[in-house]
């Protein structure tokens, strides 16, 4: 396999392996360069007479662009061992109005929630000048379970998980984004979602999970460890029934992110 699929399936089994995505929960995509789609097409051969199915959604910016994605109904589990049913390589047309499969997707079509990652990447592409091309849906425990217990506010959930672990202001220094229970796959939670991500890199999805994007599999895969270990140590310490007696203060997150050059988010420390 070409190395982008190995580090996509990967991701994959990793999600499974470390609990985020039970059964068929969660999905993925990555926007191809053109150089992952010489060496897939290559290796792998493509469909190039494949038809045109029409998207629930119009994106003009990724005419022309490959995506590697996840099947709708496949299991993280069996990415490894039934990789052509379970990801695939679809094509955007011109008009960013249709997509063919060329490779892979056998017997299956991409995840119910196509439409959110391909507006995703459209919104991504803008604001990250053409960097991030990963997106990454998963079902972590803890974070979802801090859902019901506390306001699903922006400042509110950032600062939570900045404040639960030193690591967790490097991945997210411009904080996360939370959005209300949605119909999975409707297009107000892609909508939505499209919103936040004009400004953050992670947004919860109350009592269902989280959507995270990055530049590369490892800065996408990190980025949701790192929130789910830190909304973990959050609930551990709720759950203690202990009184807080410290945390990290803002003047301690201000200097994580003064010693790596990251900027932090002061909107959201003062709300
Ligand atoms: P898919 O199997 O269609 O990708 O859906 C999984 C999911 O988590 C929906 O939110
Ligand atoms: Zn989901």
């Amino acid at each position: 396999m070409p190395k982008i699929i190995d580090g996509f399936v990967r991701m994959c089994s990793d999600g499974y392996k470390l609990g985020f995505n039970e059964a068929n929960g969660g999905n993925a995509s990555y926007r191809m360069t053109q150089e992952d789609v010489d060496i897939c097409e290559k290796e792998l051969g493509f469909d190039r007479e494949a038809s045109w199915t029409n998207l629930d959604v119009h994106v003009k910016l990724l005419n022309g662009e490959y995506f590697i994605v996840t099947a709708s109904g496949s299991l993280m589990r069996n990415v490894e061992l039934e990789t052509e049913s379970s990801i695939g390589i679809v094509q955007i047309d011109d008009a960013g109005a249709a997509y063919r499969i060329l490779w892979g997707l056998r017997d299956s079509k991409p995840t119910s929630e196509f439409g959110a990652h391909l507006l995703s990447h459209c919104v991504r592409k803008i604001a990250s000048g053409n960097v991030d091309r990963v997106m990454y849906h998963l079902h972590p425990e803890s974070l979802i379970a801090m859902t019901y217990v506390r306001p699903l506010e922006d400042a509110v959930f950032s600062k939570l998980i900045w404040r639960s672990m030193t690591e967790a202001v490097m991945v997210i220094p411009e904080g996360l984004g939370v959005v209300e229970w949605l119909v999975p796959g409707s297009n107000d939670l892609a909508r939505m979602t499209c919103s936040k991500l004009e400004r953050y890199r992670a947004v919860v999805w109350a009592h269902h999970g989280l959507f995270v994007t990055g530049s590369s599999f490892d800065d996408a895969f990190g980025r949701a460890h790192t929130i789910e270990k830190s909304a973990s140590i959050y609930m551990k310490v709720l759950s203690s029934g202990q009184e807080i007696l410290q945390d990290i203060s803002d003047d301690s997150l201000r200097k994580v992110c003064d010693k790596l050059g990251l900027k932090i988010n002061e909107e959201l420390l003062k709300g």
